[in-house]
């Protein structure tokens, strides 16, 4: 990007402050910059029945909903609903940790468990949770000293120069970081001041059977009827500061909590959801999107086709391996059915058409304008042809990269943990200190990977993965080695041979390697002939298609930065949102149905009723647990039923992505309705093009979440402390 661009932005993005229409009611699209709702969306927020004003949200002078939310671990968003540091977020989200602290004996993944004291919380190390004390934009001083004309690479070493310097002068205390990121493909810039906390202990969560009802068949589906909730609490030092993990840590006091509504949703209610989305890609061109859904989309999702089979099956005839191998068959399952939604969903929306009608108006309008064709002319039809170039590689590095990745053949996690050995060997020699830590480092590795881990699933995995790579990758990128023969069994036979030559799955002999260390380790691991064939298709990966790839972003990267300049200038009254970073956004919109398909109309609440009719009695993932069924036959739902029925999940029109979940689900007046954990499977092409008609979040609604931790749990203990509120009546 150019001073050229930027400065004509800044008054753009100005007098978009300024001509902003009182009410358009897009509702639904956009993850907004807290910092900037009064200016950008406050209006439109009342409008559509929000009581509460942008200084209720985000204030840094007094307690707004913001320091309520936390990154919960960096992967997904947490709030806090007590004045104790109750953390709530998704079971999904905390997996991982319930996983750790589970054994086949004390399993809490599949009974669930709930702290009746805080003697009882369990401390998770590795979890943090991560406050936004305030945000500032910091364009101009990042854009300091840049000037028209200069380079790309110049203006980046002046603004990373800025960026430090910047850093080093903002007061923070101990306690806090802060960070600069670049919005709007680095049109503009703010500065985040953070806290964060790393004493995380664990308080409860449902049995799997509520938390991850319906598992992967109703992953991205409604109408869904899963509890996703967990509970965790912050801990602080004596001074309600960050402190490292201590038993004497007290309970955080938050500047504000979120208070729960007992008044459930109704059609048409106004919602916010308040979190830390990680991606979107709303500004890729039409050729772009067109690439995702003939190529790369496909290409990755035939890889864990293969995976996902071959997991399962060892999974549903072995309850060991099933709990080894849940939280990894999870995460490879959550993507592969995400971008299947995905290409049905651009697919439907039209939306490679859609965003080629906007390309032709766009061009159209510059076409016009003397100056804007004088500087964006080109842009479009340039970054057709380099998306054109990266086309030729697109499904050949995507593949590999999948198989590569360490998730579908586990074989190549184990190859990479002992190459960064290796390598830390051959730089530094026997007594260098790299490799003195890297050796620790992986000895620690190797028994939390050994924990969950199977070598005869792996082996089948790493066979099925060389026949994939053998049938589908272009033949100038299969080193040598590999069988060329397409012919099924004599591939199956070679990799099984391999496999079982190779000593890196075996958990002792990689562990009795190291401790001998030096040249003997240097002399293992180089004479394994699966590590030495992971060496040659990483050197493919990287040398033929990293590298044509990166050469190709450095120019790909800077016409999309002009690209979002351009649409600025040439659409001067829109409004627009910068593409999700991982940094802390407000979407909004309502409770409101949609139409998946001709004929069908979907509603937007559930209820336990729902969950019964699921029920399949001992089924992997819809078995109801006996305790549920009798609260549900008695209809014993306390206080959070609603006309006899207890509503479990509804739908909204709020923008949302991964990152968002965990995140809260908010009413007009700032209480917590719901957590966000999902969306509609119609409607996950969002990430590329939102379509109200058709992208909705799922949430789950809070009743259902104090119906399962009081009645289901008996944790009363844990609803006392929540202020539970009646904001309807
Ligand atoms: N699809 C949701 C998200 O992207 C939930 C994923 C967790 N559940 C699962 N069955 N994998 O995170
Ligand atoms: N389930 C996602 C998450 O974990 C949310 C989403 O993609 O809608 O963040």
């Amino acid at each position: 990007m150019n001073t050229f661009f930027r400065s004509t932005f800044k008054s753009l993005f100005i007098a978009l402050l300024l001509s902003l229409p009182v009410s358009t009611l897009l509702a639904g699209e956009g993850m907004w910059i807290p910092l900037l709702l009064s200016a950008l969306n406050e209006s439109e927020m009342k409008a559509m029945g929000m009581k509460m004003s942008a200084d209720d949200i985000y204030n840094v002078n007094k307690g707004s909903l913001k320091d309520a939310i936390v990154h919960f671990s960096g992967f997904c968003t947490g709030e806090v609903i007590s004045n104790q540091g109750l953390l709530l977020t998704n079971h999904h989200c905390g997996y991982g940790t319930i996983q750790s602290h589970s054994t086949l004996e004390n399993n809490y993944l599949k009974d669930g468990f709930w702290a009746k004291s805080k003697a009882e919380e369990i401390p998770s190390p590795g979890l943090y949770a991560k406050f936004i004390v305030r945000i500032e934009d910091v364009t101009d001083k990042v854009f300091d000293g840049v000037r028209d004309k200069m380079t790309t690479t110049e203006i980046d070493s002046i603004q990373k120069v800025n960026i430090r310097s910047l850093q080093s002068e903002i007061e923070t205390t101990a306690y806090q970081d802060t960070e600069i990121r670049s919005f709007f493909e680095g049109n503009q810039y703010f500065l985040f001041v953070t806290e964060t906390y790393t004493d995380i202990r664990y308080v409860g969560s449902p049995p799997e059977s509520i938390g991850k009802f319906g598992s992967d068949t109703d992953n991205w589906v409604w109408p869904r009827h899963t509890g996703d909730f967990a509970l965790f609490r912050i801990y602080a030092g004596p001074d309600n500061k960050p402190a490292p993990y201590a038993e004497e840590n007290i309970p955080y006091t938050p500047k504000h909590f979120l208070p729960v509504s007992l008044d459930g949703i109704e059609e048409g209610d106004f919602t916010l959801v308040f979190g830390f989305p990680g991606t979107t890609q709303q500004y890729l061109p039409s050729f772009a999107v067109q690439q995702i859904v003939d190529i790369i989309d496909p290409a990755r999702i035939a890889v864990r086709d293969i995976s996902l089979d071959i997991m399962k099956r060892y999974m549903v005839a072995d309850e060991a391996i099933k709990l080894a191998y849940s939280s990894k068959y999870a995460t490879i399952s959550n993507y592969w059915k995400k971008w299947i939604g995905e290409i049905q969903g651009l697919k439907k929306a039209n939306a490679v058409r859609m965003k080629e009608k906007q390309e032709e108006e766009f061009t159209a309008l510059i076409s016009k304008n003397k100056k804007l064709k004088a500087k964006y002319e080109n842009l479009l039809p340039e970054l057709k042809v380099l998306y054109r170039d990266l086309d030729i590689v697109a499904k050949n590095r995507t593949i590999l990269g999948e198989v590569l990745g360490g998730r579908n053949t586990e074989v190549f996690r184990l190859a990479s943990y002992a190459d960064r050995l290796y390598r830390a060997y051959s730089q530094h020699g026997a007594e260098g200190q790299p490799y003195l830590e890297t050796k620790d480092a992986t000895k620690e590795r190797l028994e939390g990977f050994f924990k969950d881990y199977s070598a005869e699933v792996d082996a089948e995995l790493f066979s099925a993965m060389m026949v994939h790579l053998v049938n589908h990758l272009d033949s100038e990128y299969l080193p040598d080695g590999i069988p060329k023969a397409r012919d099924e069994h004599t591939l199956h036979q070679w990799a099984s041979a391999l496999f079982e030559q190779s000593s890196l799955s075996d958990k002792d002999s990689f562990l009795q390697a190291i401790e001998k260390g030096g040249d003997a380790y240097a002399e293992w691991i180089q004479s394994d002939s699966l590590y030495q064939l992971y060496l040659s298709l990483r050197g493919v990966y990287n040398d033929k298609l990293a590298v044509y790839n990166r050469a190709l972003y450095e120019k790909i990267d800077p016409l999309q930065t002009a690209y979002v300049t351009a649409l600025m200038e040439a659409y001067p009254d829109r409004r627009f949102w910068p593409d999700a970073n991982g940094t802390l956004r407000v979407s909004y919109g309502l409770v409101e149905p949609f139409s998946p398909k001709d004929g069908l109309m979907y509603k937007t609440q559930t209820y336990l009723d729902g969950v019964m009719e699921k029920y399949i009695p001992g089924d992997y993932e819809f078995d109801v647990h006996p305790k549920l069924i009798e609260l549900y036959e008695n209809g014993d739902f306390g206080p959070y039923g609603e006309d006899g029925k207890m509503p479990v999940c509804f739908i909204a029109s709020n923008h949302s992505t991964g990152g968002n979940s965990g995140s809260p689900a908010i009413d007009a007046s700032g209480n917590l309705i719901g957590l966000n954990f999902d969306r509609v499977w119609e409607g996950t092409m969002s990430d590329l093009y939102y379509d109200r008609s058709i992208c909705r979040n799922i949430m789950v609604d809070a009743r259902y979440i104090l119906f399962v931790i009081d009645k289901f749990g008996g944790a009363g203990n844990l609803i006392e402390e929540m202020k539970l509120v009646h904001p309807k009546s």
